[in-house]
């Protein structure tokens, strides 16, 4: 299983990116959260989640591994930040409809098998986001695809090519102690592709930020994009 223990253990140790790449593109393109209701989906072990807490939102984070969970609720139990957290698919969540101010996907589009499945994530945050609420999305930089580099590679598996919505990769991530460890599999969709669903999903672009790190090419992106659906009538 690509999330085994051991596995997630190891990535609790801490990415390059979230550090440098990450966080420092959030702080400087995000207005303040404070008193924000945010639902952390695909949370993973949390760091997400930790972050926005301790900004002063209110935050749920929501992944379908027990293992990743465990260790979010683990360090929760520690930090005490009031984060709720659940076991869930993203799929079927059954959250109440223009409940929340954000919704995160971080690097949850890369772990993705489908396009369908992107899409349906979509329009899950569109109908769990107020309107006018902010949909946050960071991820490999879809550029950053057979490019090397020491923060983060992405390997198509086979004979894929950019243009190839939805090919198998496998991805790289150096940790914060020098090592690295591989997703596998990842999965590549095209930047189009990602920015139409988004334009068909009622969502307005606020912003969108390739962070300048070390590389003569984009590694990660980040894209901030508001909830403009109508409402029903
Ligand atoms: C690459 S990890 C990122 C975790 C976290 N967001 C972060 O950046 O540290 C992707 C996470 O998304 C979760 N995930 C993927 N598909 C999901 C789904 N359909 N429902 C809930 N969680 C999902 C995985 O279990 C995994 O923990």
């Amino acid at each position: 299983m690509k999330y085994n223990k051991e596995f997630v253990e190891r990535l609790s140790i801490g990415t390059v990116d979230y550090d440098e790449i990450i966080v420092p593109a959030l702080r400087a393109s995000l207005e303040s959260v404070r008193g924000k209701k945010i639902l952390d989906l695909g949370c993973g072990n949390g760091r997400y989640s930790r972050l926005f807490a301790r900004l002063g939102a209110q935050v749920m984070g929501i992944d379908k591994n027990k293992n990743q969970l465990d260790l979010a609720i683990e360090r929760e139990h520690v930090d005490r930040l009031g984060i709720d957290y659940k076991s869930g698919d993203i799929r079927s969540l059954g959250i109440g409809r223009d409940s929340y101010d954000v919704v995160l996907l971080m690097f949850v589009l890369v772990d993705t098998s489908t396009a369908a499945a992107v899409k349906d994530f979509i329009s899950v945050a569109s109908e769990i986001l107020k309107r006018g609420g902010l949909l946050v999305i960071a991820d490999l930089h879809p550029h950053n695809i057979n490019r090397h580099n020491d923060i983060e590679n992405v390997t198509p598996k086979g004979e894929y090519s950019y243009f190839d919505n939805g090919a198998e990769a496998s991805s790289r991530t150096w940790l914060n102690d020098g090592t690295a460890v591989s997703f596998c599999p990842n999965y590549h969709y095209r930047l189009d592709f990602i920015l139409n669903t988004l334009a068909e999903g009622g969502f307005c672009l606020r912003k969108f930020v390739e962070p300048e790190y070390r590389t003569a090419f984009p590694t990660h992106m980040l894209v901030l994009a508001r909830n403009d659906k109508t409402e029903p009538h």
